[in-house]
């Protein structure tokens, strides 16, 4: 399995597990098994996907690869990308990888534009690339503000506006923005990150209303502490990182385990892009272990 980098060490932080260090060298990703598809059910559709270097967006590239869609992903670490659309057809899959900074305007319009003119249409985008900073909100600088925002929020406001007149040209279609859990819970040291990933539902809400009549569907998914190296601190020991996701599965609803893998939330995303969703605009949908339905209430023991 290819290895990731690391943009920050928020949810592990924040519980105080490991310290509150905000991460920004390389860190190994998750082992995965791979999204589990029925059928090549994705086959002749083309998928646009913003951050597929590693992580929810490079599982997803394999999911949707797997299949059968021809999958266009961006991200800026070129390396990894070649490595991840090598690896995607060599396992059969379609994939190109093109690089682009999702803060660039520029950038999001040729990758969009380039990938349509490489598969001919786009059906379904994912616009996923996100980063976390975590830190007391006094202590967060204007510029961290500025980069976080640009990222998670204005980086899908650009993929939108640039997809959305080739999904419109192609009779409609879908989007689905990365959100977060954190969009719909508060969290201490979290508060620029959930800020960003609120404002992105106020864009699916509104771009759901908006382009409905002309075949497009919009929705986000919240997934929840997911073991990428957005939350792994770089540098830690596979054992310690192992207790660490025990503990943070304890956020989750009992019974649920450990921490999500990256194909949990792939596997949503596919889900949700299937005709079987042929129904669902406009929604948020939380994959997230149970931790928006609330938390369990701690009585005294008597
Ligand atoms: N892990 C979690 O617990 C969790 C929970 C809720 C939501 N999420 C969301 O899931 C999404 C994916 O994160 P992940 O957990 O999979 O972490 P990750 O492995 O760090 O992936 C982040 C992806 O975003 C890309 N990216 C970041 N900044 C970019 C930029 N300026 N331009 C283009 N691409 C950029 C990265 O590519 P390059 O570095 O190559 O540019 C990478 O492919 C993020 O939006 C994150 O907020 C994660």
């Amino acid at each position: 399995m290819l290895r990731g980098a690391a943009a920050g060490a928020g949810a592990v932080g924040a519980l105080g597990l490991l310290g509150s260090a905000t991460a920004t060298a390389a860190a190994p990703a998750a082992a995965t098994t791979g999204v589990r598809t029925r059928s090549r059910r994705f086959a002749g559709k083309v998928v646009l996907i913003t951050g597929g270097t590693s992580g929810i967006g490079e599982a997803t590239a394999r999911g949707f690869a797997s299949a059968g869609a021809k999958v266009a992903f961006c991200g800026r670490r070129t390396e990894r990308g070649r490595a991840v659309e090598r690896d995607i057809r060599r396992s059969g899959g379609e994939a190109t990888y093109l690089p682009a900074d999702v803060r660039v305007p520029a950038e999001v319009k040729r990758f969009v534009d380039r990938s349509v003119e490489r598969y001919g249409r786009l059906d379904i985008a994912f616009n996923n690339a996100g980063i976390q900073v975590q830190k007391p909100l006094h202590e967060t600088s204007v510029a961290e503000w500025d980069d976080t925002t640009d990222t998670n929020a204005r980086g899908v406001f650009l993929a939108m506006k640039y997809q959305i007149p080739h999904l419109l040209a192609g009779g409609g279609g879908q989007i689905i923005v990365n959100s977060s859990v954190g969009a719909v819970v508060g969290r201490p040291g979290l508060s620029l990150y959930q800020s960003s990933k609120q404002a992105v539902l106020a864009l699916v809400k509104s771009a759901a209303l908006e382009y409905g009549s002309r075949g497009v569907r919009v929705n986000a998914v919240l997934p929840g502490i997911t073991d990428t190296a957005m939350i792994r601190p770089p540098g830690l020991d596979d054992a310690t990182w192992e207790r660490a996701k025990t503990a943070l599965g304890k956020l989750n609803v009992d019974g649920l385990g450990t921490v999500a893998d990256p194909e949990h939330i792939a596997t949503a995303v596919l889900a949700m892009a299937g005709d079987e969703f042929g129904y669902l605009t406009g929604v948020a949908l939380p994959v997230d272990g149970g931790i928006a339905a609330g938390r369990r209430m701690l009585l005294p023991e008597s």
